[in-house]
């Protein structure tokens, strides 16, 4: 079989893939990229609701969920969000923040593959799709057998992503590899998830909440499922949420609900407490609570009770809805296998890590892109 040399090869166009690529391209690196699927770049396409939300505008350190949360400073630092935005805007790609310094496309995130692919080309990397990869062996060079050929590089970068949508295309395949060569792999699990929860009859509501699980807390909207809650508070909590934990939710957030309520009473005390709090949540979820009588009729203790209710009403989740559902997988590389500065595995000279199959996730909102980015450039000014 027809043997191609390469500098480097990347394996995954996603997201980390095609950073990776085009620096160690334009740096003047021979680079091949391998995909397993039809086109690259699926995750970015659809993300965003086909809009993707490419950085976020406060993309810290703390943002990031890891065992080593020291680890993601170092790429984060070398290639910031403000790289990232100066690259779209040099594609005159149109953006807009929308909330919390999310950014999105005003268009399309097919302008952001479109970019990747653009800067890929300038620096002359080979992509090619359709590749189903077989082994990685080492010896004085890497060899990479796939079904349409086998290739050497003196560097691979591992960039197959996580977990999350197994019917897109997603593999544990940077995982299995670098099990086989010896590198540990932090638990995995899925984040930016769902939670499954037995309210029955409200789904479709959506309010604004506090959403806390242990120490962590955001303040987003929740969404009620058929299956449990949703919505972006529900989402980051989830990254945080252990099996048999229980969640909190303020359903009030920034509201002194029992200063309100006592106030409400001596004000409207005939009106029925479940009409006051209709006017403070959606009316369907006010009814669920299933508070009854005017609320006159309640002395201030009672109010004090129903306040502390509204401010922390607590439950157990009985799970999440997995890989299908999940935006990404936490856990995977362990960090203390990587140098962090470049993401080559310490004790595989040549053998790179990035993006999601790290162990390094982020908040909602733009953040696991920023990884991506940092991650592949990191490792794309190193091989
Ligand atoms: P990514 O998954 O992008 O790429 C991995 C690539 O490897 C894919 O092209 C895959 O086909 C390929 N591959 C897999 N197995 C292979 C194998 N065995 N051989 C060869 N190739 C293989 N984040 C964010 O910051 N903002 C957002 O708006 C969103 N939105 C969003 C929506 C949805 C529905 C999901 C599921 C996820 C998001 N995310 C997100 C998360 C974000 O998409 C994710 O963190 C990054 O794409 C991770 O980039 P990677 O390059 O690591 O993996």
């Amino acid at each position: 079989m027809n043997r191609c040399l390469f500098d480097v090869i990347v394996v995954g166009a996603g997201a980390a893939g095609l950073m990776c690529a085009l620096r160690a391209g334009q740096r003047g690196r021979r680079v091949l990229v391998l995909e397993h699927a039809e086109k690259v770049g699926k995750k970015i396409l659809i993300s965003g609701g086909g809009r993707c939300n490419f950085t976020n505008a406060d993309s810290r350190p703390e943002a990031f969920l890891s065992a080593n949360p020291h680890f993601c400073k170092s790429a984060l630092a070398r290639y910031t969000h403000h790289d990232f935005i100066a690259l779209v805007d040099k594609h005159r790609i149109a953006w807009h923040e929308k909330t919390l310094g999310q950014l999105f496309c005003d268009g399309s995130a097919r302008q952001i593959v479109a970019m990747l692919l653009s800067e890929c080309s300038a620096g002359g990397v080979d992509i090619r799709v359709l590749h189903r990869i077989g082994s990685i062996e080492r010896s004085d060079r890497f060899s990479v057998r796939t079904d349409k050929g086998d290739f050497e590089a003196s560097s691979v970068v591992l960039a197959t992503g996580g977990l999350s949508i197994p019917k897109m295309g997603a593999t544990g395949f940077t995982h299995d590899v670098a099990r086989r060569f010896g590198l540990a792999i932090a638990e995995m699990r899925p984040a930016l998830v769902p939670l499954t929860v037995d309210v029955p009859g409200l789904s479709g509501v959506s309010l604004d909440v506090m959403a806390r699980c242990g120490r962590a807390t955001f303040r987003e909207a929740m969404l009620f499922t058929h299956r449990g809650l949703s919505g972006p508070a529900i989402l980051q909590i989830s990254s945080y949420w252990r099996e048999g934990q229980e969640i909190s939710i303020d359903l009030l957030p920034g509201i002194d609900a029992a200063a309100l309520l006592k106030e409400r009473k001596r004000v409207r005390p005939k009106a029925e407490l479940r009409t006051i709090l209709a006017e403070l949540m959606p009316q369907r979820f006010a009814q669920h609570l299933a508070f009854v009588g005017a609320i006159g009729e309640h002395r201030d203790k009672e109010l004090e009770a129903v306040a502390e209710r509204l401010k922390d009403w607590r439950l157990v989740p009985t799970g999440t809805e997995g890989y299908a559902k999940a935006e990404v997988t936490l856990g995977g590389v362990d960090t203390a296998e990587l140098a962090s500065r470049t993401l080559e595995a310490r004790k595989v000279p040549g053998l790179y890590v990035i993006g999601e199959a790290v162990d390094v996730t982020g908040w909602l909102g733009g953040y696991n892109f920023q990884w991506a980015w940092s991650s592949g450039w990191a490792a794309g000014e190193t091989v």
